[in-house]
């Protein structure tokens, strides 16, 4: 049994001990939720509230909280496992690499063979495997230039930091040589932004944190020939977009297209137990052949957390399990469309498969929204890097009554706004 929290107690001791500001921050809007009790698609809050989790965790709850099978695999493994040891040799670490190289393997794409990605390197995060990205790409080019998207987002570690926006960095006085942004429009015309010292691209295939645009098809693909044409690294972030989001295991996947590298953390494990992988051509393993030692990450693949994951992928490429994503994708979405007509504060539904932004007039509205839908019982966020965006990712497991529930509750969430309550609250936070 986990100890019983108290929720006054849990906040003030975290406020004191972990974040003063954030603690804050949440306070003020009315948002201070302690998760306690957690399964499928709901989470309550330690004051007994339900919430129906609609961000995920970004993907990492994709299959719901503590999901049973998941959750059953992991415990067997706990009777046998533990973490390994990261310098030996791993059985489930080589068994999860060729599950997630099969996941991604293609063969012949527009008319030329691509060579697949066939090579796993794991990590415990996100920002993790996206360093290594960015290591193998310089490592392999020989070059020091690395493009990435304005407002894009792939971590706050080291590497991962230098291409998200400035807003992350400055407060930490850290600007790394060599990493430039490019806007989402700008990316029709690469060309004009590459350097002979380009190592590498990298970008979310549908960028996230910026609120889901989605790059049109001929945009990346032209995006993968300017690179292959150049030997510039392609690196896709699939943290978000992976795993069945979409409706493909893969979202580079809709487009007709294999990147030279992709990266996937957040829902690898079910989550369960940190993991993540940065997945490449095996032409970029040549760096470790004089020294296959020059990476390495302790945790990294631990064998506990490749078990929960092989389960996961399993389950999240399943071809069934795909087809009902897709075609929950499509109800959603048909369900979502008709909101544009109704209410004047949406201004567009975005998005693919099960990973929707909903654009509202103003960040003032979309906070505002996200209040309300806490409120009635949803619990999504906006976009960090457009606060317009609410991010909406329902658990990809939920049943269709599971999402007219949903819907029933933005619906309400969206005519509540005209109330009091959330006039008063949109005055507040314009002046937060
Ligand atoms: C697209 C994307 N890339 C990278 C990361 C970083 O992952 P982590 O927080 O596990 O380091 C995130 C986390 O939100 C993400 O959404």
């Amino acid at each position: 049994m986990v100890p019983a929290y108290k929720k006054s107690r849990a906040i003030s001791t975290y406020a004191h001990y972990v974040a003063r500001y954030k603690t804050r921050f949440y306070s003020r809007m009315g948002f201070d939720i302690v998760m306690g009790r957690r399964e499928g698609i709901y989470f309550w809050d330690l004051n007994g509230k339900r919430y129906i989790n609609c961000h995920s965790n970004g993907g990492v709850f994709n299959l719901g909280h503590r999901n049973p099978d998941v959750t059953r695999a992991l415990e067997q493994a706990l009777g046998d496992y533990d973490i390994g040891n990261h310098h030996l040799i791993s059985g489930p670490r080589g068994e999860l690499a060729r599950r997630l190289c099969e996941s991604m393997r293609a063969g012949w794409l527009r008319g030329r063979f691509r060579e697949s990605i066939d090579t796993v390197i794991f990590g415990v995060s996100g920002g993790e495997a996206v360093d290594l990205a960015i290591k193998l790409a310089c490592a392999h080019t020989g070059r020091r230039e690395v493009l990435s998207l304005v407002g894009g987002y792939h971590g706050h570690t080291g590497l991962a930091l230098a291409t998200g926006d400035a807003r992350y960095r400055d407060p930490f006085h850290l600007d790394l040589p060599g990493f430039r942004q490019i806007p989402f429009g700008d990316f029709d015309h690469i060309e004009r932004f590459i350097t002979p010292d380009t190592a590498a691209i990298i970008l979310e295939t549908i960028p996230a944190t910026l609120g889901m645009p989605v790059f049109p098809k001929a945009t990346l693909q032209h995006l993968r020939d300017v690179t292959a044409a150049r030997d510039i690294v392609l690196i896709c972030d699939e943290i978000q977009t992976g795993l069945g989001r979409t409706g493909e295991a893969w979202a580079f996947q809709h487009y007709n297209i294999v990147p030279d590298i992709v990266v996937t953390g957040k829902g690898l494990s079910g989550g369960l137990y940190p993991i993540a992988a940065t997945c490449f051509r095996k032409k970029y393993e040549r760096i470790f052949k004089k020294d296959p030692f020059i990476h390495i990450s302790t945790f990294g693949g631990s064998e506990l957390a490749c078990v929960a994951a092989l389960k996961t992928l399993e389950i999240s490429t399943d071809p069934l399990f795909l087809k009902q994503v897709r075609e929950n994708g499509r109800y959603l979405e048909s369900k979502l469309e008709p909101l544009l007509e109704r209410f004047d504060r949406i201004v567009e539904v975005r998005g693919m498969g099960m990973f929707r932004g909903i654009v509202f007039e103003s960040d003032v509205d979309c906070l505002a929204m996200v209040k309300a839908l806490a409120d009635n019982g949803v619990f999504s966020v906006y976009a960090n890097n457009d606060r317009r965006v609410l991010q909406f990712l329902p658990p990809l497991i939920a049943t269709r009554s599971e999402l007219d529930e949903i819907v029933h509750l933005l619906e309400k969430s969206l005519l509540d706004q005209s109330r009091w309550k959330y006039r008063l609250l949109r005055k507040a936070i314009e002046w937060l």
